[in-house]
């Protein structure tokens, strides 16, 4: 008796170390590439270290984008006789062991991707009864993330599905970010801290201000619907259920793909930040137009997503009328963002009522347009600010000494 109850103890205070190591994992929301967006199906591993050594040069890395995430087809149609995963040679002919090697000797983590059900959206093999065999499989290739998808999955039910990969994962014994990719189906926000560190929301996101095909939205859309869950479970919304280790997901980012214009790929990613949102780009960064590297490395706008508080932003305006929507998030030492949106079809003045932000307290903020890189004044009279069609303006506001 005494010999299986040591091993019991021993085997439960190795799972607790590990469900530690996982907490402090994503107290940030994640950053990072991820090949689904541009690439589909079109991945090899030629691709993924063309891109990390990008992101090397073009200071992403540096800027926080460390996760490097290969999504859906990477391996073969079918496991092997021993069930195992197996990468497709074609895509990538030296291993996911030598290719994790490769970015983590380059100050990278590696990504994958793999589904709850028995089959990929895809349609290539899912983990559903394979979960602790994939687990171990990805421990040893040196896997950091693991986006984990929801189709094909039957009946299960998704609390269980997602506890079942996070208890593989801790047991395989190597510390994995957990993305949970269910797309807000069964209200992953109630139950998801502590299985994953992040959930998704939606639908998936394409290259769209607002457009709809199908399954997928353009980002604004997303972006409303955080305000339409928000408004189904009251006043403080899904964004309670976020903050460090545990964050809801809008989707990737579309930022610097051909369906946005500069100013929408610009907002886009303000949004997002005002969201605390993961931030993950899902653009060829191989070639980008330097303005889209500059959206995607400005170092003022990627600290209001990555705020050690942990908050996410919310709507404190919208206009219609006016076309105009403002979105605020606390941010530490008691600054705040600030983020003007033209909803409009045309360039418009917007104007910032600083007094009807509720939520801001009534003590002047000096305020800085972080776009413009300069100081605005203080929030003792409104600000009006040129912005084109679907642009933003974004601003930190700091409280008067
Ligand atoms: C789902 C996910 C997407 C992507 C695809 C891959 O649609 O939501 O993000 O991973 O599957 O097939």
């Amino acid at each position: 008796m005494r010999k299986p109850l040591a091993l019991l103890l021993a085997s439960t205070l190795a799972l607790t170390a590990m469900a530690q190591k996982f907490e402090n994992l994503a107290l940030t929301p994640p950053m990072g590439w991820n090949t689904w967006n541009t690439f589909a199906s079109d991945i090899h591993e030629s691709l993924i270290k063309q891109t990390a050594d990008t992101m090397v040069a073009n200071g992403m890395r540096d800027a926080g984008y460390v996760y490097i995430v290969i999504d859906d087809t990477w391996s073969k149609k079918q496991r092997d006789e021993q069930g195992n995963l197996v990468p497709d040679p074609a895509k990538f002919p030296s291993g996911m062991k030598a290719l994790a090697d490769y970015l983590h000797e380059r100050g990278f983590k590696l990504g994958i991707y793999s589904c709850a059900g028995p089959r990929t959206c895809a349609d290539y093999p899912g983990s559903w009864g394979h979960e602790f065999q994939d687990a171990r499989t990805f421990a040893a290739w040196g896997i950091d993330y693991l986006k984990y998808d929801w189709c094909n999955r039957g009946n299960a039910d998704a609390r269980d599905a997602y506890t079942r990969i996070r208890d593989a994962l801790y047991t395989a014994g190597r510390p994995v970010v957990l993305s949970i990719c269910e797309w807000g189906q069964n209200k992953p926000w109630e139950w998801a801290s502590g299985i994953g560190h992040l959930w998704r929301t939606s639908g998936d996101i394409y290259d769209s201000y607002d457009g709809r095909k199908g399954w997928e939205m353009g980002w604004k859309r997303i972006l409303d619907l955080q305000y339409s869950l928000v408004d189904s479970i009251g006043p403080d919304g899904i964004g309670k259920y976020a903050g460090p280790g545990h964050w809801n997901d809008p989707d990737m980012l579309e930022v610097g793909n051909a369906g946005l214009s500069m100013a929408e790929s610009r907002a886009h990613f303000s949004l997002w930040c005002i969201l605390a949102a993961p931030l993950m780009a899902g653009n060829d960064v191989r070639h980008m137009k330097p303005e889209i590297q500059a959206i995607l490395t400005d170092r003022e706008v990627i600290a209001i997503d990555q705020d050690k508080l942990g908050k996410q932003g919310f709507r404190a305006l919208a206009e219609p009328a006016r076309a105009i929507e403002i979105w605020i998030k606390p941010l530490s030492e008691g600054d705040w963002a600030v983020c003007a949106l033209n909803t409009g079809n045309a360039p418009a003045d917007l104007t910032i009522d600083w007094e009807r932000l509720w939520t801001l307290d009534r003590r002047p903020y000096q305020v800085r347009d972080l776009w413009a890189k300069r100081a605005a004044g203080d929030t003792t009279k409104p600000l009006t600010v040129r912005v084109d069609t679907h642009d933003v303006a974004l601003f930190r506001l700091t409280p008067a000494k």
